[in-house]
């Protein structure tokens, strides 16, 4: 009698023990969260930190079963950083699945790591086209410059925007915005006077604006990194651009949600293409805006916390599909091909290429509800990214 309690005793521990293993190894759910909290694209880490907390207060916190738990990790706008953060979560923590990636260069650095560990790679933020080709493990649920841009190479000369000057950060998006727009402006019987590269580190636009005065162009075609836009346009209106007669016009980035609303009324008229305002009409749209602003003091979402959102969900949907059973080739797996509707509008992730189809809208900007907004007035449906045929 008194072996066979002692021996239940021992059973007992040693199930409780089992289970307490299952809890730390099986039972949570780890995504492994690099942004940029600080350096120069800290309000990208602020938006989209704000937006997949706001998922998970939404979503909850467990899914099929398991316990979400989000490591976030600063990599301070630094690649190097980045992809060691990424290694340390991978060997140390154990994530199931890596996210954020402010900066195309921060992608690119940690490609292999998750294609080493076979662990899916959600890129949140960056828009470079290659950057899915660079590891297998890899989806976007940001954009491509190439979308953005094609949009606005057909635009443009159509309104009379015959010749232009580009101005482009000088890495990969910006040489992707610059090739994709020039590439359609041209097909459609526009010029460009000249195109000009500025260092992505510390640009100072003065000295290439003033050459783009002499030039005198239709309009001045810009692609600068979220969070660069009110310097260009401050810098733009201070030169007195706009009263020369040269139209701004670029990529949404420009006119970023997270500043529009303070580069003052010299950014009235504004046109850009992108994928995401905060204006955007629908009730999907207009539920995700107020419960952002709920919870982070009013601060307006911007297309970077569109991409964590969306992020998030894929995430979520993908750990729900595969039965909670993880495993990076089966969540790889549910994340291709998953279709929603996203605060942007319809959004698919393309199985083939792992890369996001969305729409892409022709904005202006406008004064609503007392505030600038980017306010779409045309739509292209279904863009894929123009740069996976080439
Ligand atoms: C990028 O580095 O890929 C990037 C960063 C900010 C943007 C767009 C692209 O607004």
């Amino acid at each position: 009698m008194h072996k066979r309690q002692v021996f239940k005793a021992i059973a007992l521990v040693v199930i409780a023990l089992t289970a307490t293993q299952s809890i730390a190894d099986g039972a949570t759910f780890k995504i492994g969260l690099i942004l940029p909290m600080t350096g120069q694209q800290a309000s990208t880490g602020r938006q989209i930190e704000a937006a997949a907390k706001l998922y998970m207060a939404q979503n909850g916190d467990t899914v099929a079963g398991k316990k979400i738990q989000l490591i976030i990790k600063d990599d301070t706008t630094i690649p190097d950083v980045t992809k060691r953060l990424a290694q340390e979560l991978v060997v140390n923590d154990k994530v199931d699945v890596l996210a954020g990636f402010g900066i195309t260069p921060s992608a690119l650095a940690t490609a292999p790591i998750a294609t080493q560990s076979k662990t899916p790679m959600v890129v949140m933020a960056a828009a470079t086209s290659s950057i899915t080709q660079a590891s297998p493990y890899i989806v976007r649920t940001s954009f491509t410059l190439a979308q953005a841009a094609v949009a606005m190479g057909d635009w443009a000369p159509k309104n009379g925007l015959k010749k232009v000057v580009t101005l482009v950060s000088d890495y990969g998006p910006g040489i992707d915005a610059e090739k994709y727009f020039i590439e359609r402006l041209q097909l459609n019987g526009g010029q460009v006077a000249e195109s000009l590269r500025v260092p992505m580190r510390n640009p100072d636009f003065a000295p290439f604006l003033q050459k783009v005065r002499d030039l005198k162009p239709d309009a001045l075609f810009v692609f600068v990194p979220s969070g660069a836009g009110a310097a260009v346009m401050k810098q733009f209106l201070e030169r007195g651009m706009d009263k020369a007669g040269i139209k701004l016009i670029g990529t949404g980035d420009v006119t970023d949600d997270d500043q529009l609303n303070d580069m003052g009324d010299g950014a009235l008229g504004v046109v850009t293409s992108h994928h995401y305002s905060a204006a955007h009409p629908s009730a999907a749209n207009k539920k995700f805006v107020e419960a952002f602003q709920k919870a982070n003091k009013g601060m307006r979402p911007n297309f970077m916390a569109v991409g964590g959102y969306d992020g998030m969900r894929v995430i979520y949907e993908a750990l729900k599909a595969s039965k909670g059973q993880g495993g990076g080739d089966a969540l790889l797996a549910a994340m291709k091909g998953q279709i929603f509707e996203s605060p942007r509008g319809p959004m698919f992730i393309d199985s083939q290429t792992r890369d996001v189809v969305h729409n892409i809208y022709l904005r202006k900007v406008q004064r609503q509800d007392g505030q600038l907004h980017n306010v779409e007035f045309d739509v292209i449906k279904d863009v894929k990214d123009p740069g996976k045929t080439k």
